[in-house]
């Protein structure tokens, strides 16, 4: 788990790296795939982009897959690209992410502005929301983020009472109350990630929300919120889709991401309860979220 990495980085973590200049849509897409075929999957990829340069790091803990890079590096067809690999210490695999943390716009509206940063002009009308992540995910630059944020900002004004599920970094919290809710409850598994989460929703001096350690399967609640919004791995949810559905009050909305593009057929059949109402699909390059609105007529329903 999560905490258990912060508190022991492992001793022999290695990162490698391709750095390329005015890389084009073709060439970030074989540097993705290059890393995939060496067995990372996308989700453990760090994108960075700034300026000219388009960088993408992964990170091997095993000897198998550090073999495995090394291996591909050495057929790869990448032409003039080199892959660039080091031995990470500890202390510097810990505060790795922040080097290529900036200052990134979501959705319409937002601006998300590590906490160590000034927030200067916020791009024109763009509304900040300050994160320090720490351990927990949720910068709000991966794209399963980004496509919550665009489907909670089309429900502007349709919620009141959000549940945060797997909050992370509560960068969704944050949002959430941008947009107007007035009780928000956020938790994640990961004690860790509740307590940053907590910090990142005072941190923006919003109000009125609760944030605990739980496990999806074991939360209470029934039929509470107007809008539930979970970003989780698709077989987690599809677990918890019937817990998920009983959290979402008659007639509210859920919306749920980390779903891979690619499977995403395949969990809109097994996804839906007789409760639920597919109403909007959005996908981005790798992933897919999804907007259900639950039934107005069965207020007695149990997940
Ligand atoms: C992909 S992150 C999403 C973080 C943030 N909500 C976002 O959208 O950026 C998923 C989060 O769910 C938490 N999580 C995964 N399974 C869970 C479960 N069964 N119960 C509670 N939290 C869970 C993880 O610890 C992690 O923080």
């Amino acid at each position: 788990m999560m905490t258990e990495s912060v508190s022991r980085p492992p001793a022999n973590l290695s990162e490698f790296s391709i750095i390329a200049r005015n890389a084009s849509r073709q060439v970030k897409d074989q540097i993705q795939r290059f890393f995939e075929d060496a067995g990372i999957p996308s989700a453990g990829l760090v994108l960075w982009n700034y300026k000219k340069y388009f960088r993408v790091s992964a990170y091997a803990l095993t000897t198998k897959q550090r073999q495995r890079i090394t291996k591909a590096a050495k057929c790869s067809r990448l032409r003039g690209l080199c892959v660039q690999g080091k031995w990470l210490r500890p202390k510097d695999w810990f505060y790795k992410w922040q080097e290529s943390y900036r200052k990134i716009s979501v959705g319409k509206k937002f601006l998300i502005v590590p906490a160590w940063e000034k927030i200067g002009k916020t791009g024109g009308k763009r509304i900040p929301v300050v994160l320090d992540p720490r351990s927990a995910f949720g910068t709000g630059g991966h794209e399963t983020t980004r496509l919550m944020i665009r489907m909670m900002e089309s429900l502007e004004g349709k919620f009141t009472r959000f549940l945060d599920v797997g909050t992370g970094s509560g960068v969704l919290s944050v949002i959430a109350s941008r947009l107007g809710a007035e009780e928000i409850h956020g938790f994640d598994y990961d004690a860790m990630s509740a307590r940053i989460a907590r910090e990142n929703f005072v941190r923006n001096g919003c109000q009125g929300g609760r944030f605990f350690r739980a496990n999806l399967g074991k939360v209470s609640g029934t039929g509470r919120f107007d809008l539930v919004g979970a970003n989780m791995l698709s077989r987690t949810l599809l677990r918890y889709r019937k817990k998920l559905a009983s959290l979402t009050c008659p007639g509210g909305f859920l919306v749920v991401s980390g779903i891979s593009k690619r499977h995403f057929p395949d969990f809109r059949k097994q996804f839906p309860t007789d409760h639920l109402r597919l109403i909007r699909v959005l996908n981005g390059r790798s992933w897919s979220a999804a907007l259900y609105r639950r039934n107005q007529n069965r207020p007695s329903y149990r997940g």
